[in-house]
Order: structure tokens, then C-alpha cells, then sequence
């Protein structure tokens, strides 16, 4: 497995595999990788012939009082996760290779990014779909993997793609959990033993919601009403939001009568988790 750190290294390792007809699969990423990514790098793997991973901790994406610092990094291990999982370039760039310092242009994606985690988190879907939009242009790949977890994320950017004519396919692969059903993400890390526990409410509430709109239930404030009411019973979780929203348009919904996304955002501790589920 190569890694490249300059976009020419990049862009002339895919016109070589271009010439000799190849697919090229891209899966984004921000490193500290754990069996999430490595689902989509498998997934990659079997449907393109070629895998681009980056790793990148994009600081365009986090406010000024959110975890860009803090945020873990372990390039050694990420390598070996990616050479077991068969990606074929690991694309890790620093900051000022991704970025020109007086750069202006961005992408803002509009009405998407307004409600979930864009409440709390306004500057962090533009630089999601600018460094992403960056990414696409400089890997052009043909299919793009991204995790279920950032349902909102996902459908941004299927939007965006959509909207800016990207030529790429967005591929949505399912949500990956510990053995609990915590669902697997970089900053599960920052959580200590007690908090590890208490996690456990978002996706016990996950399942909640989840059986209750199965078993039938259409009013979309009985189900979050419950789920709300599961996660409130741990001392140790403050919720930030629990909504019932359009899965295509991120717009509340009230019934369920089509694709629904339950999507929630709670801290545990200090740290902010998400979890969701489709119906
Ligand atoms: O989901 C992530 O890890 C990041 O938001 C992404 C898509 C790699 C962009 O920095």
C-alpha cells in the first residue's frame, strides 16, 4: 500500500490507473480508524478496482471550541487496518497541501445543514462538503464511500453531488457496532469506564424507537417521546437532540409515510455521540 502525501502524487497514481482501465473507489476519512472504515474499505475494495483512503483531520469542520487538538491520531495503526482491509493508497496530506491560505472559495450547502447536528454544529457541514468537494476533485473517483452513521452528513452530500454535478456515485454502507450495540466511532475513545456504560443508552434507545415504528406506531413524538425517556433515565447523558426528520430533506417530520430518519446527538460526559436509525 502507497502513501501519498501531495495532491500531484495523487492525481498522477490515478491517471496511471486510469490508463490501464481501472475503477477508483475514495473513502474519506479523518484517521483513528476502527472496523466503521473498515467496512468501507472493504466495500471499496470488492466493488472498485483501485481504493484511495484519506486521512485527514479536516479543521475546516470544527468550531473553534470543538476537538480539532484533541481529536485522535494514530497513523501506524490506521496503515495497518487499511493493508489488511486491501485499500491500495492512503492519501494523508498536512493542512497547508489541502488548503491555500488565502483561499475563498468554499462550499455551503444550504437548507440540508440547517436542522440536527447543524444546530449546534453551523460551520461544520460547509467545511465537510468543501473539503470532501476538494477530495472528489482531486481523486476523481467513481464511487464515494461514507457511513450511515452521518445520516445528515450523507445526504448532504449526496445533495451536494447531485446539486454540483460531481461525477461520482455515493455509496451508503450500514452503521457497524461494538458487540453492545454502541455504535463504533473515532471518539468513543475519549469516554472512561462509567461513560462507556452510560453510552449504552443511545443505542438502546435506537432499538427502541426502532421496534415501535416496526410494531406499527406512525406519530413520530410517541416513539421520540420514548426514546427520549429511555436516554434521560442515565444521569450521565444530556441530549443535545432526538428528531424524526424526512431522510432525503432533513425536514421534521410528524408521521412516518416514507423514509424517516430518527437521528439523535447526546453527550456523554463531554463528549458528543450520535446515533440513528431509518425507517
Ligand atoms: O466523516 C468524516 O470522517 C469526515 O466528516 C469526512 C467525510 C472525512 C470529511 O472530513
Amino acid at each position: 500500500m502507497k502513501i501519498l502525501t501531495t495532491v500531484k502524487e495523487v492525481r498522477e497514481y490515478v491517471k496511471e490507473a486510469r490508463m490501464q482501465g481501472k475503477t477508483v473507489g475514495l473513502v474519506p476519512t479523518m484517521g483513528y480508524l476502527h472496523e466503521g472504515h473498515g467496512s468501507l474499505v472493504k466495500k471499496s475494495v470488492e466493488e472498485c478496482d483501485v481504493t484511495v483512503v484519506s486521512i485527514f483531520v479536516n479543521p475546516t469542520q470544527f468550531a473553534p471550541n470543538e476537538d480539532f487538538d484533541a481529536y485522535p491520531r494514530d497513523l501506524e495503526h490506521d496503515v495497518k487496518l487499511l493493508t489488511e482491509c486491501g485499500a491500495d493508497v492512503v492519501f494523508h496530506p498536512e493542512a497547508s497541501e489541502m488548503y491555500f491560505p488565502d483561499a475563498t472559495t468554499t462550499i455551503v450547502p444550504d437548507v440540508l445543514s440547517k436542522n440536527l447536528c447543524g444546530k449546534s454544529r453551523p460551520i461544520h457541514f460547509g467545511g465537510v462538503c468543501t473539503v470532501v468537494g476538494k477530495l472528489f476533485n482531486i481523486v476523481t473517483p467513481d464511487k464515494a464511500f461514507f457511513g450511515q452513521k452521518d445520516a445528515q452528513q450523507l445526504a448532504i452530500i449526496k445533495r451536494m453531488v447531485r446539486d454540483l454535478n460531481f461525477g461520482v456515485e455515493i455509496v451508503g454502507c450500514p452503521i457497524i457496532r461494538e458487540e453492545d450495540g454502541l455504535a463504533k466511532s473515532s471518539r468513543n475513545t475519549y469516554l472512561n469506564p462509567d461513560e462507556r456504560q452510560a453510552a449504552l443508552c443511545l443505542s438502546q434507545s435506537v432499538k427502541l424507537g426502532k421496534e415501535m415504528a416496526q410494531a406499527g406506531e406512525k406519530n413520530t413524538k410517541v416513539i421520540l417521546d420514548a426514546m427520549i425517556a429511555h436516554i434521560e433515565k442515565e444521569p450521565l447523558a444530556k441530549i443535545d437532540y432526538v428528531q424524526s426528520v424526512d431522510a432525503i430533506t432533513m425536514q421534521d417530520v410528524e408521521e412516518i409515510t416514507g423514509e424517516t430518519l430518527f437521528a439523535m446527538a447526546v453527550y456523554i460526559g463531554k463528549t458528543r455521540l450520535i446515533d440513528n436509525f431509518i425507517v
